[in-house]
């Protein structure tokens, strides 16, 4: 689990569209079940502040909801898909658990990391590029697989990989 350094970060607040997107989901639940809405809101505040849940975000998300900081704390350091530092705008979540590893994604994740030169868990210096390995994401049957943003990538191979990153930088250079 990734420390938290509280006090940390800046101060973070919905702005007017997710704001309006948040009170209609929190209107969802009873009043005594506000915490309901938490992952959900968790996702909005992330995609808003750049990708990642700050300190700063998950005290707004408790105050938001009241409960307690610790809850949101909780949740967003326990699921994978809340990021606790700022990443790249690309972010390969390698899945690592039993089926993809049966089926080599260690292999496939060395061969990104000497790719893009960084480790897992690091940025690449242009900003465009993060590896995370992650649990099973529910696609064993498509192994090795990862998630990217909102799509899954499967039957990952190395020629695959160098495929999208090309593709991806191309995508930037526009
Ligand atoms: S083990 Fe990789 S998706 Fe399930």
């Amino acid at each position: 689990m990734e420390k938290i350094k509280v006090n940390s970060s800046p101060p973070f607040s919905f702005n007017e569209e997710n704001l309006l997107e948040a009170k209609r989901i929190l209107a969802m639940y009873p009043e005594d079940r506000s915490k309901s809405a938490l992952l959900r809101l968790l996702h909005i505040a992330q995609k808003q502040n750049n990708g990642f849940c700050s300190v700063g975000v998950m005290d707004y998300i408790a105050d938001f909801l009241k409960i307690k900081p610790i809850e949101v704390y909780e949740v967003a350091t326990f699921y994978t898909m809340y990021h606790l530092k700022p990443l790249g705008k690309h972010v390969f979540e390698f899945c690592q658990t039993a089926t993809c590893a049966t089926v080599g994604v260690e292999k496939i994740i060395d061969y990104t990391c000497n790719k893009l030169g960084i480790g897992i868990g690091e940025t690449t210096h242009d900003g465009l590029f993060s590896i995370k390995t992650v649990e099973c994401l529910g696609a064993c049957g498509y192994a090795p697989m990862m998630q990217l943003g909102e799509d899954y990538v499967e039957h990952l191979t190395e020629s695959k990989i160098d495929e999208l990153i090309q593709n991806l930088r191309n995508q930037e250079n526009g």
